[in-house]
């Protein structure tokens, strides 16, 4: 059984990123930016909105933190959108979800112009990842494509089955593990809430994506031998005997099953980082666009 390290595989596509911002620097351009958007205090979303803010600055990216008070009402954050939007220097914008209920997600995505969606969320997006078309692909399957090649996982012909439907996460994974591009070719089941027979699609899965938000639903029992576990989840659990107060823990019970896999992602340090690898890959995208359509 081998682990796939997020960390390593998160490093080496920042090391290429880094490589290729080096470059443009030299040759006098400005470096890509990132404008973040963090609604709130939720600790999740702040502990992430922190780690893409790091990352941007390991990778000689720019980043602009915009902060909103929990309150804001939703025609301020659309102006603050549509502000990025027209601002030349901002190649990618992220509003950073969940979002306090009196806001709507939908229009919050459908305000972000396309061509800065760096998340990957507008239906445009949505729409060109179905057809199999450039856009932007959102970072967290992106960056599980970054990490089955980063670790050559072979895809081809296999029965990859995906639990979660969400547009985060599980539909997109599907579509690009059903796409005919490298590390996709799969058979692809998607599972969900209301599937039936749930542990017996999951024993035929060759590649198994737990993206429900369930900690540590998957247990050895759902698991084929010799299966590549890949574990999207990253729940708070409470743990009075944790120095946080809380434990990360993911959609698979790790110690039980990981010795029946192939290959596993531990939680931490496996998709999540992979997440902030995707993402920046995007923003680089975004700056390569916006430079040519100059
Ligand atoms: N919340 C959970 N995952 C994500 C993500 O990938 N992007 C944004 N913006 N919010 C999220």
């Amino acid at each position: 059984m081998i682990i796939l390290n997020g960390k390593v595989a998160a490093q080496a596509v920042k090391e290429t990123l880094k490589a290729q911002v080096e470059k443009l620097n030299a040759l006098g351009h400005r470096p890509p930016k990132l404008a973040a958007i963090l609604v709130g205090n939720n600790g999740a979303s702040e502990t992430y909105v922190a780690g893409k803010v790091k990352n941007c600055a390991e990778t000689g990216f720019e980043s602009l933190l915009i902060r909103l008070d929990a309150t804001v009402n939703e025609a301020t954050l659309l102006q603050t959108i549509e502000q990025l939007n027209q601002d030349n220097t901002v190649d990618g914008i992220l509003v950073q979800l969940p979002l306090p209920k009196h806001i709507s997600e939908q229009k919050v995505i459908e305000t972000i112009h396309p061509a800065k969606d760096v998340d990957g969320f507008h239906p445009v997006n949505a729409g060109k990842l179905v057809q199999g078309l450039p856009g932007f692909i959102p970072a967290t399957p992106y960056g599980i494509m970054l990490m089955l090649k980063h670790f050559h996982i072979q895809t081809k012909g296999k029965h990859a089955v995906v639990l979660g439907r969400s547009n985060i996460v599980g539909r997109p994974m599907s579509i690009l593990l059903s796409s005919n591009i490298p590390y996709g070719n799969c058979t692809v089941t998607i599972a969900h809430s209301q599937t039936q027979h749930l542990k017996d699609i999951c024993l035929q899965a060759d590649i198994l994506v737990a993206a429900l938000g369930k900690p540590e639903f998957v247990t050895a029992d759902m698991v084929k031998p010799g299966a590549i576990v890949i574990d999207v989840g990253i729940t708070r659990v409470e743990d009075a005997t944790a120095k946080k107060g809380f434990r990360i823990k993911g959609d698979v019970a790790f110690q039980e099953v990981a010795p029946k896999t192939a290959a596993i992602t531990p939680v931490p340090g496996g998709v999540g980082l992979m997440t902030i690898a995707g993402l920046l890959t995007n923003t680089l995208q975004a700056y390569l666009n916006n430079q040519k359509a100059k």
